[in-house]
């Protein structure tokens, strides 16, 4: 863990410049926002999240993956067929985001497209960033789910891809067929020209739960491990043969065999952890130590409503944790991970590498802030920032008033000069020692 002490965070017209002890004289003249004692993390990344299971987070844990969605998650997902109810739950979830560390997310959506148009109008003005996808299915969801054909699924979407491809400055579309089992071979060749006529990125499930591998295994008995199948539709990342880049996240990959894993590691797919899920609907444990050893690409997943908290904090605790049960039930070869590498997956892990590379432009660059809440803590002198931090996260802190929507704009200097206080109207600034000095410098 990199950590400064009444350090400055300079940020320009919204892209990182860095953390610096003293301030350097170029950025003299940029406004200045104290923050006192809080601690500042950069934002966490969400790499796998579904807005729509929002509302039914932390309920119906009793079954395990194909018997959920079958019975909890596809009911769900039917009611955003009405734009009404898609206002309010969507409202919950952009909220409860707002709420949180969280300040980037890759987002799955329903394969209703005006919901989730109106998703991204929301997510837009949270000022968040994300990429939402319109889920694609043409089989094995419910009927009132499953897309009329293949053509239709992939008519709307590439509809929709066109109106919002260029609509905002934060929010963009990703191709997302939900996985395997709902998107026949023909929706799978539709998406793959699709892809190949936008250039955008791709997030699906891959080799999550047993019952679901051996579901895949059923539906295409020619593909020798589950990634194949995606990869059959250049829907996996890097592909050398035709020279693209298709940058893809895959969620879980709990029990991806060593070919799958090779080809993740060749293509550059991004493994979207989420442990809590994996916990949840009994899928297994990924062994994340091995894919960081191997060098893939990971981030962290909350996975609502798989996972019953949209808190990336807690994905954290909770990649440690599943961690600690595989090293010492499953395979001792493999380490448990440590804080520091788990906040890596966290942030840079899940952001510099992965989202900086999937979008391939700045504006998903490391200029995230959030100010978190520990006020309970601050007066006990005896725990450094460092012992303050890995307990925040642990305790599943919220960030201040001032949270990433705000954070985001204090970024740029315009945005600064409008962040004036807290929810009661007021803010009391009392000055590090380091502002000072920076202040009486400014003066003299
Ligand atoms: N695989 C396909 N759909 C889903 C989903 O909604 N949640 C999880 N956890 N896995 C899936
Ligand atoms: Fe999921």
């Amino acid at each position: 863990l990199d950590l400064h002490e009444n350090a400055f965070a300079v940020c320009v017209d919204g892209v990182s410049k860095g953390v610096f002890d003293i301030l350097p004289e170029e950025y003299t003249d940029l406004p200045l926002w104290d923050h006192g004692d809080a601690l500042i993390f950069p934002g966490m990344v969400d790499l796998h999240v579904h807005a729509p299971q929002y509302a039914f987070r932390g309920m119906c844990m009793d079954l395990e993956l194909m018997d959920w969605l079958n019975r909890y998650t596809f009911p769900e997902e039917e009611k955003y067929e009405d734009l009404e109810y898609a206002k309010k739950a969507y409202g919950l979830f952009v909220d409860a985001l707002k709420n949180s560390a969280t300040t980037r997310a890759c987002i799955f959506a329903t394969c209703h497209r005006p919901a989730t148009e109106l998703l991204m109008k929301l997510m837009e003005e949270s000022g968040l960033v994300s990429f939402v996808g319109k889920v694609n299915m043409d089989r094995e969801a419910s009927p009132a789910l499953t897309e009329a054909s293949a053509d239709i699924s992939a008519y709307t979407t590439f509809g929709w891809i066109n109106a919002v491809k260029d609509k905002f400055k934060n929010t963009k579309p990703i191709l997302t067929p939900r996985f395997i089992p709902c998107c026949t071979d023909q929706l799978m060749e539709e998406l793959r020209e699709i892809q190949m006529a936008y250039g955008i990125p791709v997030q699906s499930h891959l080799s999550e739960s047993k019952g679901e591998i051996e579901f895949v295994k059923f539906l295409r008995p020619e593909d020798p491990f589950y990634g194949d199948s995606y990869n059959d539709y250049d829907l996996f990342g890097k592909n050398d043969d035709i020279d693209t880049d298709v940058k893809t996240v895959m969620a879980h990959c709990v029990w991806s065999s060593d070919e799958e894993v090779e080809l993740m590691r060749k293509n550059g797919v991004f493994i979207a952890h989420c442990p809590a899920s994996n916990m949840n609907l009994t899928s297994g444990i990924a062994p994340i130590r091995k894919y960081l050893d191997l060098g893939l690409n990971i981030g962290l997943g909350s996975d609502v409503a798989g996972g019953h908290s949209e808190s990336i904090f807690r994905a954290i605790t909770d990649a440690i944790q599943v961690s600690k049960m595989y090293f010492r039930m499953v395979d001792e070869q493999y380490k448990p991970l440590v804080f520091s590498e788990a906040f890596y997956l966290a942030t840079k892990g899940g952001a510099m590498q992965n989202l900086d590379y999937i979008i391939g432009s700045l504006y998903w660059s490391n200029s995230c802030l959030v100010v978190v809440k520990d006020s309970d803590y601050t007066d006990v002198p005896t725990f450094t920032n460092a012992v303050r931090g890995k307990k925040l996260v642990y305790e599943l802190a919220t960030p201040l008033e001032l949270q990433a929507t705000n954070v985001l704009s204090i970024n740029t200097q315009k945005g600064l000069n409008t962040i004036t206080s807290d929810s009661n109207g007021t803010m009391t600034v009392t000055y590090t020692e380091s502002v000072k000095h920076y202040l009486d410098k400014q003066e003299a």
